[in-house]
């Protein structure tokens, strides 16, 4: 079985990947996608996927493109790289991305999606997996979708069983899910709302022929899932110790790399409204973290967390 990270802008970059690694479990490690604009790929965009800083980790790349030139320019870019894989974002939810027929905005056009996969398989040799939800305004665009999917030389279809209209309101409707398998021609992978180790082995048991999970949030508040679903059990103290080198090393290396205190508070804020959750009062521990006003004062209240306040269930 693979555990995959699954991509997320603001979060699944290089830095928060590699340190990611380091605690084990996750096998693949999806890049958060990269976007064509005025005919260019943002430098940042391909930096974060450089080889020499992705080594012993394996990462695939992501496009978010309507155009068959514009997906051929970003997998010229990460083939030039070493990548052999890039994931096609069908998925993406919000309306400035989804009103352009971007993202889960171009599911209710499959001829769209029929006429994109003919250009781009006759002049690319990048394998393409697909990442997408059910549908934009209703779960039905699935099945017209699946079909040209099926005509097509598609590596695997990760489904979020969610329309690009709910966001990330309700439930994944993980029921679904059999009979996308049943119509596949490609492997099929999972991706939503896998919060536990249990919620993990359900879906498994239901669906035996996936063998891909692909984890977000669950991954973010708790950084232990895959290895809890692998198996690997920790107690709490290694839990503790660990958990405290992990947000040690991220907001170190976040330092480095962001401009001025602002900055990097705001940023580290966005991870502790996750991580808060692994610790019982998590109201009151993100809370502190956002009231600190300096860079000494972020390590020493996020110092005393790790080491100090319960955790939660989830650890
Ligand atoms: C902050 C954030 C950023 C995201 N960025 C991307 C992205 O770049 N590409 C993508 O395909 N999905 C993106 N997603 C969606 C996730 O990959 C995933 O499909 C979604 O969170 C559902 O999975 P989960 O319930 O395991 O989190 C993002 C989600 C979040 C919360």
């Amino acid at each position: 079985m693979t555990l995959s990270l699954a991509p997320m802008q603001g979060f699944s970059d290089q830095i928060y990947r590699s340190t990611l690694c380091h605690i084990g479990g996750v096998d693949v490690f999806y890049a958060p996608y990269i976007k064509v604009e005025g005919g260019e790929i943002k430098v940042k965009s391909l930096a974060d996927i450089a080889p020499e800083i992705n080594n012993g980790m394996t990462v695939v790349p992501q496009v978010l493109a309507n155009k068959a030139d514009d997906m051929l320019l970003v997998a010229h870019a990460v083939g030039k790289l070493g990548y052999t894989e890039l994931n096609w974002n069908l998925g993406c939810p919000f309306p400035m991305v989804a009103k352009r027929q971007l993202g889960a905005g171009l599911l209710p056009y499959p001829e769209k999606i029929d006429s994109l996969l003919n250009d781009f398989e006759a002049q690319s040799d990048i394998a393409l997996s697909v990442k997408m939800r059910l549908g934009y305004l209703s779960p039905d665009e699935i099945w017209p979708v699946l079909d040209v999917l099926n005509r097509h030389n598609i590596k695997e279809v990760i489904i979020h069983p969610r329309i690009g209209k709910q966001m990330y309101n309700g439930e994944a409707d993980k029921r679904i899910m059999p009979e996308i398998v049943a119509k596949s021609a490609h492997p099929v992978a999972y991706n939503g709302d896998i919060l536990t180790a249990e919620q993990a082995r359900l879906l498994l048991d239901k669906n035996p022929t996936i063998n891909n999970l692909m984890i977000g949030r669950g991954l973010l508040r708790n950084p232990f899932l895959a290895n809890e679903i692998k198996g690997e059990t920790l107690n709490i103290s290694q839990k503790r110790s660990r958990f405290s080198d992990f947000t040690v090393e991220i907001a170190g290396r976040q330092l480095n790399r962001l401009q001025g205190a602002g900055h990097f508070l705001q940023k580290m804020t966005t991870y502790w409204e996750y991580w808060s959750q692994m610790f019982n009062d998590q109201h009151k521990v993100l809370k502190m973290v956002k009231k600190c006003h300096s860079v000494d004062e972020y390590f020493s209240v996020t110092e005393m967390i790790t080491n100090n306040y319960p955790l939660s269930d989830l650890a």
